[in-house]
């Protein structure tokens, strides 16, 4: 029997699974266990189950060697350093696939509401302020005939141009075989959705110059990581009306606090993180990182793994 610690109560059965062959611990609180206490946990762990929040890096994994396993609960593992793992001889568990369209879903949610100015219509019902008959209230933008640009055409990218298709929009991308160039999505499109993974080539590479070149009625659409867009530059692109709106499900820094200058912006629509954040989408995802988790204590391969090459030592 192993010892496991989760950081967060998932939903499902998922650490019951866990329980029928380990010895299990839950970190009890909603947020974050803080770094000293999840490494202290660590350490007397044979496997973690972590969220996106939880920092795995070089460091953690020199103070809590030997790990057998780690599942990270995202398709992200931005906050793994997957070398460091793969050195260290711990296979890192991921969930692909499954939170696809919940993500794709809720970007096009985000897409739509922008547009549309859900934010503002529904503030003005709740204040008092109906706009009884008046033809020029809340005024948005056509989404059918529109271009969507897709920046990262992974999963989650192509799931959400298919949605945009449905709607009748027309698609660019910035894919390697497609030949058109992040600057030409930028320049192009009515709506730009992010789906790029957060990598050192990709952190901060929406600033200033990026947002200039979007069309001053141009919407950025952000459900990838919040790294990627430079916070101040959003800030400032909207306050002096560079682009026309934001609608973002990540944010840097993340959590945002309430008092952050950014939501001083106008048009801007943010959400906490939520974009695999459906009842059977989070199950499926808690059952893939405890298959992951229960594969690794029995010494076989993760059926989910983000770093492969570490069954190749
Ligand atoms: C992921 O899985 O990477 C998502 O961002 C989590 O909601």
């Amino acid at each position: 029997m192993a010892r496991i610690y989760v950081t967060r109560h998932l939903p499902g059965d998922a650490v019951d699974r866990l329980r029928a062959a380990h010895d299990v611990d839950v970190w009890p609180e909603d947020g974050p266990p803080p770094q000293d206490v999840l490494v202290e946990h660590a350490r007397e762990a044979d496997a973690l189950l972590t969220m996106l929040t939880e920092r795995i890096d070089a460091e953690f994994i020199q103070a809590t060697q030997p790990l057998r396993g780690v599942a990270n609960y995202a398709v992200g593992t931005d906050n793994v350093d997957l070398a460091a793992c793969t050195d260290a001889g711990i296979p890192v568990g991921n969930t692909p696939d499954v939170l696809t369209d919940a993500t794709a879903d809720l970007a096009f949610a985000l897409l739509l509401a922008a547009a549309r100015r859900i934010r503002d219509a529904d503030e003005a019902v709740r204040t008092g302020n109906w706009p009884t008959g008046s033809p020029g209230a809340f005024l948005g933008q056509d989404v059918a005939g529109a271009t969507l640009g897709i920046v990262g055409y992974g999963r989650i990218g192509r799931a959400t141009a298919r949605r945009g298709e449905g709607f009748g929009m027309e698609i660019v991308q910035n894919s390697r075989s497609s030949g058109t160039t992040l600057d030409d999505v930028l320049e192009r499109s009515d709506f730009v959705s992010l789906h790029a993974p957060l990598t050192p080539q990709t952190r901060g590479f929406i600033g200033e110059r990026e947002l200039a070149l979007m069309k001053p009625t141009a919407i950025l659409i952000n459900t990838a990581r919040g790294e990627l867009v430079q916070t101040g530059a959003l800030e400032r692109a909207l306050k002096d009306g560079t682009i026309a709106g934001a609608a973002l499900d990540v944010t840097d820094p993340e959590p945002l606090p309430g008092d952050h200058p950014l939501l001083t912006a106008p048009n801007l629509t943010v959400l906490p993180h939520i974009g695999s954040a459906t009842r059977t989408t989070r199950e499926r995802m808690a059952d893939m990182a405890a298959g992951n988790l229960l594969a690794a204590l029995a010494g076989e391969r993760m059926p989910y793994c983000a770093n492969p090459e570490v069954y190749e030592r």
